[in-house]
């Protein structure tokens, strides 16, 4: 098969390299991809242009593709190859709203009994701000929309509530993403992303993973697109997983199939385990970022199979295989990210086989091109092992520039010791 694989992140590459290793896959393109994804071949336009990108499937006589990228499932990529005749892994418009709209999932979940933050939703800035007047701190206020993983804001204070209000929905810091809001209770607990595979009925969960958001090493400084993952998540016992199946995964996908909108893809489950049980903090309509890069090492079934079944609706008889090792995934930035930061230096990956994110090609040199510049990810038997080895792998790469955080999964081995005693 001949495979088009949309965006050019370092999950995006996870997701190329693992389907390299299908005997059904003859060919990969990557639309924009980056200049790191030595298994793919580039294909140059902008996802969001639907037209271009079904003109470039089409004229590579592309036969699956793969739509990870938040923005273009809102706006209906899915839709337009479909239309055109090119199954897609990916849900359509109408199924990606669970992301597309916190308000939205939010209902999904108060229509279906699903376990979140109690919460209320707001077009008015008044309303919001009286409704913020009498809440209980610290709330959460968060842009409907899709803002790049930054429409959330803690906020613990009355005057904080405000101005975060007014940023969003008098500025319109987000665009029309903040034109609606949610403020919500704030949920306390250990975080859990939990990625499923899902065709419409049946959900396969693949092995939890665990991100680390902030910049800084014990997780201060700023948000980030994140630094690093590891999977499993030592807090996401089998006890938690067969709650979750039963009071969310599910419910989820029985609702969204009930309301016309059957998911077909990859449903990312944020959960917060309180000690009320699993909540739901959040849906993303496609697979986590840097998440992937962790969990997709560990899948030893076929990943075109698992596509295939999903866009086919046959999951229910599909055998999807995960190793019971451990993956840790470091990401390398550019120094000053998430701030601001230079790019073009050339980076000398040390033999290490890593996964690129940002990343380009001049004269004939990789160089860095992102805040995010690649991740690196190793197994092993312990999640000990598996960080010792991602780190000895990052010390390998060299740009000039490069940070990286030292904790990743310090925080899941302080949750192993404590489980264990
Ligand atoms: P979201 O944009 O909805 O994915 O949220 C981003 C992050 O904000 C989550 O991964 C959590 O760390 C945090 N968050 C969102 N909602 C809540 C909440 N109700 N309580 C505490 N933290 C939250
Ligand atoms: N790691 C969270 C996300 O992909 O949004």
């Amino acid at each position: 098969m001949r495979v088009l694989v949309i965006g050019g992140g370092g999950r995006e590459h996870a997701v190329v390299k693992k389907l390299a290793q299908s005997p059904k896959v003859a060919s990969i393109y990557a639309l924009p991809g980056n200049a790191g994804m030595k298994e793919a071949e580039l294909v140059p336009g902008n996802p969001m242009d639907r037209g271009e990108v079904v003109g470039a499937a089409m004229r590579l006589r592309i036969d699956f593709a793969v739509v990870t990228p938040d923005d273009p499932l809102a706006a209906g990529l899915v839709d337009a190859l479909e239309e055109a005749g090119i199954p897609c892994f990916g849900p359509d418009q109408k199924a990606a709203q669970i992301e597309a709209s916190k308000v939205f999932a939010k209902g999904l979940m108060r229509r279906y009994g699903i376990p979140t933050a109690r919460w209320e939703a707001f077009d008015d800035l008044a309303q919001a701000m009286a409704y913020a007047k009498q809440g209980l701190f610290p709330l959460v206020v968060k842009a409907d929309g899709l803002a790049k993983g930054k429409g959330v804001i803690i906020v613990d204070t009355y005057d904080e509530a405000a101005a975060a209000l007014q940023d969003m929905m008098a500025r319109k810091a987000f665009g029309d993403s903040g034109s609606r809001v949610v403020i919500e209770e704030m949920l306390e607990g250990p975080e859990v992303s939990v990625l499923c595979f899902a065709d419409g009925e049946t959900v396969v969960p693949m092995v939890s993973a665990m991100d680390h958001k902030r910049a800084l090493d014990g997780d201060r400084g700023l948000n980030t697109g994140g630094m690093g993952a590891v999977a499993p998540n030592p807090y996401y016992t089998g006890d938690v997983a067969e709650r979750a199946m039963r009071e969310i995964f599910l419910p989820t996908v029985r609702g969204m199939a009930q309301e016309g909108r059957p998911f077909k893809g990859c449903l990312f489950f944020g959960l917060m385990l309180t000690k009320d049980g699993p909540k739901v903090l959040e849906y993303n309509a496609r697979l986590g970022d840097p998440e992937t890069q962790a969990v997709l090492p560990l899948m030893e079934s076929d990943l075109m199979d698992a596509m295939l079944a999903v866009r086919h609706g046959a999951l229910k008889d599909e055998q999807v295989v995960f190793s019971s090792r451990h993956a840790c995934c470091v990401v390398l930035c550019s120094g000053g990210y998430p701030g601001a930061f230079k790019a073009g230096f050339p980076i000398d990956a040390g033999g290490v086989d890593a996964l690129y994110a940002g990343a380009a090609m001049k004269d004939g040199r990789l160089v860095t091109a992102g805040g995010r510049v690649m991740g690196v990810t190793a197994l092993g038997d312990t999640l000990r092992d598996a960080v010792r080895s991602a780190y000895d792998l990052a010390e390998k790469v060299r740009f000039e520039g490069m940070h990286f955080r030292r904790d990743i999964g310090a925080k899941a081995l302080l949750a192993e010791e404590n489980r264990h005693g």
